[in-house]
């Protein structure tokens, strides 16, 4: 049975449409690794779905139920993890705490015995008295994780957990989840780092413009490009003029460039390696080429023609 049943869901700002008929499915016990470009309605999701804001038209069943009429039970066993770090700064760790748990009716040695095992999980204790204005951006992080799972909730929702933190927070955060999802807790868990997802998510849903271009299993995602060749080849000066013979190509659905690195992904028996090498040979300096494989990356940029870590960074 389902966790999350979500039909038809529109959403528009304006006339801008930002949710455009989105069905997704998420099954009790996965992590769903919900994986976009900025701008492409992953947050807009994640908000409908939990009920921050409404929706145009379409239906949401969260634990069987119809979402708006039971949007109270409902949010009371929800996790959600702001993209934007949500923390009071004049409280305590410890005092944030309080206060999330007591939105969620937990008081007394209850809520304290809560506290105190939250900030241990997310390896806090030692700061549970420290105002957060001191914390690293990662203990931040981890702060703003606690205060969604100090009421345990069955399913845990985050929105890009891992922005801008130091690489040994980024680890604990993702031990973090692979505890909780092993004692149960379904996630969903959005992120444009392709690397979190490939080591974590049981199954990949793929997001552009308001639209889930692809949902399945890395491996059912990649064998879906495996008719696809990638040429990587090493050049010297790879100019521009180098770039748009290669571009002109038969076959060829994208170049990109990387340094001195270039990529060339076309149709499969293409036969393009034997023509981009001698083009490469026109221009000179070759320090190599090769055929690879696809990879969940190329599986990203063949169905949006994007690279994910475009623009992804400055939030
Ligand atoms: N409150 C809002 N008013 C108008 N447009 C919005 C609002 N929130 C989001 N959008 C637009 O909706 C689109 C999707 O945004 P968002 O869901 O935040 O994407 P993501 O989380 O994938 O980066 C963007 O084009 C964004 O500008
Ligand atoms: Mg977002």
């Amino acid at each position: 049975m389902a966790i999350v049943h979500m039909k038809d869901i529109v959403k528009r700002y304006s006339s801008h449409i930002v949710l455009d008929n989105i069905d997704l499915d998420i099954a009790y016990g996965e992590i769903l690794g919900l994986l976009g470009p900025n701008g492409a309605g992953k947050t807009t999701l994640i908000h409908a779905l939990a009920g921050i804001h409404g929706f145009d038209s379409g239906a949401i069943e969260v634990f069987g139920k119809e979402q708006k009429a039971n949007l109270l039970e409902i949010k009371r066993q929800i996790g959600l993890v702001t993209q934007e770090i949500t923390l009071f700064t004049d409280l305590t760790a410890k005092e944030n705490l309080a206060f999330f748990g007591g939105v969620y009716g937990l008081k007394g040695e209850k809520l304290k015995k809560r506290i105190d095992e939250t900030l241990e999980f997310v390896g806090l204790s030692e700061h549970a008295r420290k105002l957060p204005a001191k914390f690293s951006g990662g203990m931040k992080r981890r702060l703003n994780i606690a205060c969604a799972l100090v009421h345990r909730p069955k399913f845990l929702i985050m929105d890009e957990p891992t922005v801008g933190i130091d690489p040994q927070s980024r680890n604990h955060i993702l031990e973090t989840i692979r505890q909780l999802n092993q004692q149960g807790t379904t996630i969903l868990y959005t992120t444009h780092y392709i690397e979190e997802i490939q080591n974590l998510a049981s199954r990949v849903v793929i997001m552009d413009q308001g639209h889930i271009i692809a949902n399945g299993t890395i491996d059912e995602l990649v064998k879906k490009i495996q008719y696809e060749e990638k040429i990587k080849l090493e050049v010297a000066a790879p100019t521009d003029d180098l770039l748009e013979r290669l571009r002109k190509l038969d076959g060829v659905k994208q170049v990109l460039k990387n340094e001195k690195e270039i990529h060339i992904i076309s149709q499969v028996e293409s036969g393009n390696l034997d023509r981009v090498l001698s083009i490469a040979r026109e221009f000179g300096g070759i320090h190599s080429i090769s055929a690879e494989k696809p990879t969940l990356e190329d599986v990203f940029l063949t169905l949006t023609g994007k690279r994910l870590r475009d623009g992804g960074e400055e939030e």
